[in-house]
């Protein structure tokens, strides 16, 4: 079993962080209706190439879909998430495979792995020199860290209207609470080399990303992923902001019956040297 780094929040060198910014996650409307999330990781594990027997942490896991493909794989798999509810699905869903609730930031594993992997998660942690180096720190020499999350301009329209419509509401500071990171092929791979990786592949490239539930699509993906920013303000305003950000976002995102999220993709693979 790993130890989750709550266990170990005293032990050198890590700095201690507070807990993540609220964000709340509905894992059955995760699951439902955003499979897409872990869906598109399923081409990330190709830049992995995990060989047979290797250990492998799959970083952020979620729900744990994407770390039992890599199960499949014949490699030794654990996952880790911040969130207890996805990490309960996850054991529920997934019994013979060992996750725990950790803290990206500052998470320390029994005993080194050959690759860290990690989809969809690292736009939401601001903090990216501390996951790195706690990456760097978890892995074998030559080991390898693969991951896929939000890169410059991911979801520019979106967030650009969301919070424009929000200071409309009279919120003229609402740009802190934007809980994303979403940094430049650059910013990341100097992050990465100034940790002590080498950067052996790198890309950001757009992936417009179809939202289920037709008119629905991009109400619910607020709802999903915004509701640390929407928390902010009362109820019946956080259905104005949505409703006032849809009708602007509509001739931009909303096509043949179905919205389109304009997210943009961030590929990296990296060899600790
Ligand atoms: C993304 O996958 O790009 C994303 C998801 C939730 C919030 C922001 C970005």
């Amino acid at each position: 079993m790993l130890n989750p780094a709550v266990d170990r929040m005293n032990a050198k060198p890590f700095k201690i962080f507070p807990p993540m910014p609220h964000q709340h996650w509905n894992t059955t409307l995760y699951d439902r209706q955003h499979q897409f999330v872990w869906q598109y990781g399923e081409s990330l594990i190709e830049w992995l190439a995990p060989q047979p027997g290797e250990h492998i942490l799959d970083l952020g896991c979620g729900t744990g879909h994407l770390t039992a493909k890599l199960a499949e794989k014949n490699v030794i798999v654990s996952g880790i998430d911040a969130d207890p509810a996805m990490i309960a699905v996850a054991q529920q869903t997934y019994p013979n495979i060992s996750f725990a609730i950790a803290d990206a930031r500052q998470f320390e594993l029994p005993a080194p792995v050959d690759a860290i992997f990690s989809n969809a998660a690292l736009h939401w942690i601001p903090e990216a020199d501390a996951v790195i180096a706690s990456v760097y720190r978890a892995l074998k020499p030559g080991g390898r860290f693969v991951a896929e999350f939000g890169g410059k301009g991911n979801i520019h329209a979106m967030m650009t209207v969301l919070f424009r419509t929000l200071k409309q509401l009279g919120y003229p500071d609402c740009d802190r609470w934007n809980p994303w990171y979403f940094p430049s092929v650059a910013e990341y791979a100097t992050c990465l080399e100034q940790a002590g990786f080498e950067v052996t592949q790198a890309s950001l490239f757009d992936r417009p990303t179809p939202l289920q539930d037709g008119d629905a699509g991009l109400r619910n993906w607020f709802r999903m992923f915004a509701n640390g920013i929407l928390s902010n303000i009362p109820a019946d305003q956080q259905a104005q902001a949505i409703e006032m950000t849809e009708a602007q976002l509509k001739p931009v995102l909303y096509k043949d019956s179905g919205w389109t999220a304009d997210y943009r993709r961030l590929r990296v693979t990296a060899k600790k040297v």
